[in-house]
Formats: structure tokens, C-alpha cells, sequence
């Protein structure tokens, strides 16, 4: 919420004059209050260093030799890359600050020589003030957006996957009225109601993961992955006995993180691998530390025509039909949300039968 966040004032402050005793005063002001302060002395020295490290705030004389300030306001202005950066102008008494201009040309502020400290610091800090203001609600607007997408995914996913076992439960609830049906036929038909249900049940909690994940606040403690994912595959190996997996897991693996996210972030990759190689001849899985803090779940199974990250973890994002193999699409968009949750970062690769891989750290 913007009325509990913390502004830090602090800037990044680039400081334009042809005058290096002006250049000295600025930097000592701005430098004593805690400020990260560069210094150029023309317009186009300005922009090649704005061009490699753009400053949160530009201090900028308008009268300077080969480009005034106005100038150099334009360009940066005319750029996508650096027109939201503040400026603030410079100008001496002794000229006559042009004030339309400089807010016509995209100025935020103008400051007078000779400068007055607490008049620099207030417009700086409230220069400042409304970038930080502005970077918040540009924060709060793209996880808006992100949450917005998940809702139209989610009605789509209500509508369209939700109706399918639906369908099927209501068709064959009708055909249950007929009195005419063999003992077979009511236990078949049984069957593919009690299936639906279970598909709605699965659906249903699957989504309230995703849900409970952006309120719960972490647990952390130290989690040893190796021990939970090996115990997610001896569970998956007693349920399908007959099924020959060669798995590997690299042992003692550590890390810090919510022992309970943690292990269904595991629990959907590892589901996935399992599922994804039963096609598959001579299927492997192997889980091991990929470098200093990256972990990563590789099989060898039907893998899928890789497009681009953000597809693969977005919610009900299937590569294969329900014919081919069983699922909701909501799996690696929980992962993906529980590694976000953790500061970590996950990544895929993956290509048609050649398998998958995912990759992933924790921040905490
Ligand atoms: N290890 C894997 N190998 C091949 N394809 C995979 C693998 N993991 C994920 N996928 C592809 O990514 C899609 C999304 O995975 P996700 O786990 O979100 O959904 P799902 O497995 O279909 O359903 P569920 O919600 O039940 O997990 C899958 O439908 C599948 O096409
Ligand atoms: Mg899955």
C-alpha cells in the first residue's frame, strides 16, 4: 500500500554545468545528504552518460555552450528510454528564465542561481519523492496486470476446462434415469461420474494453490530438497510399482525456504517428470545442483516445442492434449509462483521427445 511505503529519498542525482564552481557547490549539497552524485560539464557528455547509466534525476543548466540545457531536454525527452527521467532546471539570476520553455520542453522544476541549499534540497527531494511515488504505482499497476491475467485465465479455465467433467456428469446423471440399464452399464457409468468429480476436486484445489500462494507468508527454515524429492519419487514408485524409472537424485542438497511451498513446487515438477516420461523407453530422471545456486530436475521424456519462458508458466498453459497425457495446466504456474515467493528465478528447456528440464534458485 503507497501510505505505509517507505520512501527512500536517496538518488541517483546527475548534476549538468559548464561551470565547475557550480558543478562543486551541487555535488557538496547534494553529496552531504546521503545522495549518489555525477557530474558532467556539457550537454553532450550528458547524454552518452545518461545513454549508459540513466540517473533517477537530472540537475541541468540551461545555458551552456554547443547545447543548452533546453536541448538536451528535448532529446531526452524524445527517447522512450529516458523520457521519464526528472529534470530540473539551472538558471542564473542574470537570465531570464524562460518558465514556459522549460515546461514546454519537458522540464519538472527549475531551480535559480545562486542557489539557495534548502531550496535545492526540497525540489530535489521532491523530485525525488514523486519518482518513487510513480515507481510504486508502476509496481502495483504491473502486478495488477499480472493478477488481471490470471482472472481472465481463471473465467476461461471456469468456463472451458470446468465444463468438460461437467458435461460428462450430467450426461451421465441422465443416463442413470433409464431403468432399462444392465448391472455393467450403471457400474460403468458410475465410474465416469465418480472420474469427473474427481477431475472438478482436482481442478478446484489446484486452484486454490495458486490462490493461497501470494497471501502466505514464508516459513523458513533449512529444507533438505535431496530427502523431498526422493520421498515425492518412492511415493510415486508405490503408487505405479510396475513402472522402471531410473532416477537420481544428488544427496544432500540445502537449502532455506518454506518446507510446505517447497515441497509442492517439488511434488508438480516431479509429477510432471514421472508423467511425462511414462511413453517414454528407458525414461531417466535425475535431480541435481546445476551450479553454486541453481537446482535442476532434468528426464528424458516427451518434452514439448519450446516457445518462450513466460508460456510455460502461465496458468492452464497445456503443450499436450488431455488424450495424450492428464492434466489442469495450473501446476507450473504454482511453482512458479512459490519460486517468485522465494526471490528465486526458474527457467525450462525443453524440445519435442527429447525431454525437460527445469532449472530454478531460492533468493531467501
Ligand atoms: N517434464 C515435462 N515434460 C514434458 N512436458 C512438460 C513437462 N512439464 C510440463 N510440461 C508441459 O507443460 C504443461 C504445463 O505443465 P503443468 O504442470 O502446469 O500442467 P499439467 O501437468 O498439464 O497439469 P497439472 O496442473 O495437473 O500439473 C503440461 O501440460 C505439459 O505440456
Ligand atoms: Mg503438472
Amino acid at each position: 500500500m503507497l501510505s505505509s511505503f517507505e520512501f527512500d529519498q536517496r538518488g541517483d542525482i546527475l548534476i549538468v554545468d559548464d561551470v565547475p564552481e557550480n558543478l562543486q557547490l551541487l555535488f557538496e549539497i547534494l553529496s552531504d545528504e546521503g545522495h549518489e552524485v555525477r557530474r558532467v560539464l556539457n550537454g553532450s557528455q550528458a547524454l552518452k552518460v545518461i545513454e549508459i547509466d540513466p540517473p533517477d534525476l537530472i540537475l541541468l543548466d540551461i545555458k551552456m555552450p554547443a547545447m543548452d540545457g533546453y536541448e538536451v531536454c528535448k532529446r531526452l525527452k524524445s527517447d522512450p528510454k529516458t523520457a521519464s527521467i526528472p529534470i530540473i532546471f539551472l538558471s542564473a539570476l542574470n537570465e531570464i528564465l524562460d518558465k514556459v520553455k522549460a515546461f514546454s520542453v519537458g522540464g519538472s522544476d527549475y531551480i535559480n542561481k545562486p542557489f539557495d541549499v534548502y531550496e535545492v534540497l526540497m525540489r530535489v527531494n521532491n523530485q525525488l519523492k514523486l519518482l518513487r511515488t510513480n515507481q510504486a504505482i508502476e509496481n502495483q499497476n504491473s502486478e495488477l496486470r499480472t493478477l488481471n491475467k490470471d482472472l481472465e485465465s481463471f473465467n476461461y479455465m471456469v468456463s472451458h476446462d470446468l465444463r468438460r467433467p461437467l458435461t460428462r456428469l450430467l450426461g451421465c446423471s441422465e443416463l442413470l434415469c433409464d431403468s432399462q440399464l444392465s448391472e455393467a452399464e450403471l457400474q460403468e457409468i458410475i465410474e465416469i461420474i465418480v472420474g469427473a468429480g474427481r477431475e472438478m476436486n482436482q481442478i478446484i484445489t489446484d486452484l486454490m494453490h495458486l490462490a493461497m500462494i501470494r497471501k502466505e507468508k514464508l516459513n523458513l527454515e533449512s529444507v533438505n530438497l535431496s530427502e523431498m524429492v526422493a520421498g515425492l519419487f518412492q511415493s510415486l514408485q508405490r503408487k505405479e510399482p510396475d513402472r522402471a524409472v531410473e532416477i537420481f537424485v544428488e544427496a544432500d542438497l540445502e537449502v532455506i525456504g518454506d518446507r510446505q511451498l517447497l515441497k509442492l513446487a517439488l511434488e508438480n515438477l516431479v509429477d510432471n517428470a514421472w508423467k511425462y516420461t511414462c511413453k517414454t523407453s528407458a525414461p531417466r530422471i535425475e535431480f541435481i545442483q546445476a551450479d553454486d545456486d541453481s537446482y535442476c530436475l532434468r528426464d528424458n521424456g516427451a518434452g514439448f516445442k519450446f516457445r518462450c519462458q513466460e508460456d510455460v508458466f502461465a496458468p492452464f498453459q497445456r503443450f499436450h492434449t488431455e488424450k495424450e497425457f492428464k492434466g489442469t495446466g495450473i501446476g507450473l504456474a504454482i511453482v512458479h509462483r512459490i519460486i517468485e515467493s522465494h526471490q528465486g528465478a526458474i527457467w525450462c528447456e525443453a524440445a519435442v521427445n527429447e525431454g525437460a528440464a527445469f532449472h530454478f534458485t531460492l533468493g531467501v
